[in-house]
């Protein structure tokens, strides 16, 4: 796949974040997607967390019904969450670690130590027709395990990357390629994300085994100031 052809999903749940501060019904998330949508964007992606502390129940089934590009539904292994993703049947899931204290979602999934329960989750969602990918580090490990428990794709976790300078940034960013390419070459489909802005993108969107960057964070702070349409054409003039 060329770089040209690279989707953008954005990450909206910090608009819920900012619903959630006064607990009223604005910003709303519904809204926001329409808006990411005609912007030019390829797809939605919100977290479901076991602790609701943004988007909720309501707002998941909603989107369901409005989103017309690609719904992706960021989620813990917990059974209650499986239930409702097999219920909603959102076009995509992507299987996350959770922590209730955390700020985001900290470091990948381990496939190897949680093996048995992803793989059951992956066939629970997959017979609902629903794609499923795992959040992981760029480890060779991981990859292989996510493949063997039949994954459809990988997300890498670029949080690494995205926080380090210099030399460490350079190995970080060509472990994130060798995975990729490890990846796609036993038929995972790549995708990538967290902490991506509009400063170290650019060396991940030229990665062409990746088909799909996952972004939020940095475009609904940017649209503070330049407003959400702005911050996503930007974005996508940067990723295409
Ligand atoms: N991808 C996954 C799997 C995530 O959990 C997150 C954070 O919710 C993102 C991408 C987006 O990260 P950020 O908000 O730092 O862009």
């Amino acid at each position: 796949m060329t770089n040209n052809k690279k989707r953008l999903g954005v990450n909206i749940d910090h608009i819920a974040s900012l619903r959630q501060l006064r607990g009223g019904l604005t910003p709303d998330p519904i809204q926001a997607a329409n808006i990411v949508e005609n912007a030019g964007a390829d797809g939605i992606v919100v977290h479901l967390r076991e602790d609701r502390r943004h988007i909720n129940d309501r707002d998941l089934k909603t989107l369901k019904q409005v989103v017309v590009t690609h719904l992706n539904l960021e989620m813990s292994i917990n059974p209650e969450i499986v239930a409702i993703a097999a219920k909603t049947k959102p076009d995509q899931v992507t299987l996350v670690p959770e922590k209730r204290q955390e700020l985001t979602t900290e470091g990948g999934l381990d496939t190897i130590k949680l093996k048995s329960r992803i793989s059951k989750v992956i066939s629970k969602l997959q017979s609902k027709g629903i794609k499923v990918s795992l959040f992981i580090e760029p480890n060779i490990h991981q990859i292989q395990t996510a493949k063997s428990i039949n994954a459809d794709a990988i997300e890498i976790h670029t949080g690494k990357y995205a926080l380090s300078s210099g030399k460490k940034q350079k190995n970080e960013l060509l472990k994130i390629k060798k995975a990729a390419q490890h990846a796609k070459k036993i038929g995972l489909s790549v995708f990538a994300g967290h902490g991506l802005n509009y400063h170290n993108v650019k060396a991940i969107a030229d990665i062409d085994e990746i088909e799909e960057l996952n972004i939020g964070y940095s475009i609904i702070t940017r649209a503070v100031f330049f407003g959400l349409k702005n911050a996503i054409k930007e974005m996508i003039n940067l990723i295409k």
